[in-house]
């Protein structure tokens, strides 16, 4: 039997978004524990400064570490813009997966020449995006939007809600009558909306979601540092919140013992 690192992979989000990328996690590597934090009484951090969020983010690292996480899955486009460097540069020896808009993917499919992101205002307007954006949008038409008030929908569970509808609505229509033909889902909490309503976006359509991809980077980060989990280890996954959850069941499949840790709430 393989001996191996059977201690949790650290995955933290605003609130429930990064529940997109735990779940990808879990399905590429059954044998790994996950603590979750959702900090759901400070959600959306979009809104939010950098300074704020940064702050936010180390907090949940340094509660994450304290559960002996082995690695931590910043499972935000929002907080890794504000805050993976400070965190790298907080915690030199712990190794930190992060998100960003699939903007390359993205440039690399579009036929029209024309992509949508969809992100946060703090994501938009991060140093970070402007830096993907040199590098690798030179050659697109980029259409963001920063959907105000998506996410407190999503938290809320409002998924299939009329509100929610006649937002999607607002920011998609304008970008496909630009012609956009593929879409970066670059907010955890997005991939919930799919799969969008066919009289909203074409099925040719197509639309990124990180997840799967940053799953694999978690897969081989655990592979070249040497913490795989052994393979009888049996995952257990843990999910703490910092505020309310209008209803998990929505959200996952996965067997979250769940936990309020309500102290967290300051901001
Ligand atoms: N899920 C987050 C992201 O990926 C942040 C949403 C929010 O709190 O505004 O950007």
């Amino acid at each position: 039997m393989s001996s191996g690192n059977n201690n949790p992979i650290g995955v933290f989000d605003s609130g429930i978004g990064g529940l997109s990328v735990a779940n990808a996690i879990s399905g590429l590597l059954p044998n790994e524990s996950l603590i979750y934090f959702a900090d759901t009484g400070r959600v959306p951090y979009g809104p939010r400064s950098r300074k704020e969020i940064t702050d936010f983010s180390a907090e949940i690292t340094q509660f994450l570490l304290d559960h002996q996480c082995k690695m931590i899955v910043v499972a935000c486009n929002t907080a890794t813009a504000a805050g993976l460097e400070s965190l790298r540069k907080q915690w030199p020896e712990i190794p930190f997966i992060g998100m960003e808009p699939a903007v390359k993917p993205a440039a690399e499919a579009t036929r029209s020449g024309k992509v949508g992101v969809l992100a946060t205002l703090s994501t938009i307007r991060s140093e970070r995006y402007a830096e993907l954006m040199r590098r690798y949008a030179a050659n697109v038409q980029v259409f963001e939007n920063p959907c105000i008030g998506l996410v407190p929908l999503i938290e809320a569970g409002k998924l299939n809600h009329p509100d929610t509808i006649e937002q999607l609505k607002e920011i998609l229509i304008p970008m496909l009558q630009e012609d956009v033909d593929t879409i970066v889902l670059g907010c955890t909490h997005y991939p919930f909306l799919l799969p969008f309503p066919k009289d909203i976006v074409p099925s040719d359509c197509k639309i990124i979601d990180p997840a799967p991809a940053v799953a694999r980077q978690v897969a081989r980060r655990l592979g070249n540092l040497a913490l795989v989990a052994s393979s009888a280890h049996q995952a257990e996954y843990h999910f703490y919140r910092s505020g309310a959850v209008a209803d998990l069941s929505l959200f996952t499949k996965l067997p979250w013992q769940i936990h309020p840790v309500m102290e967290m709430l300051k901001g």
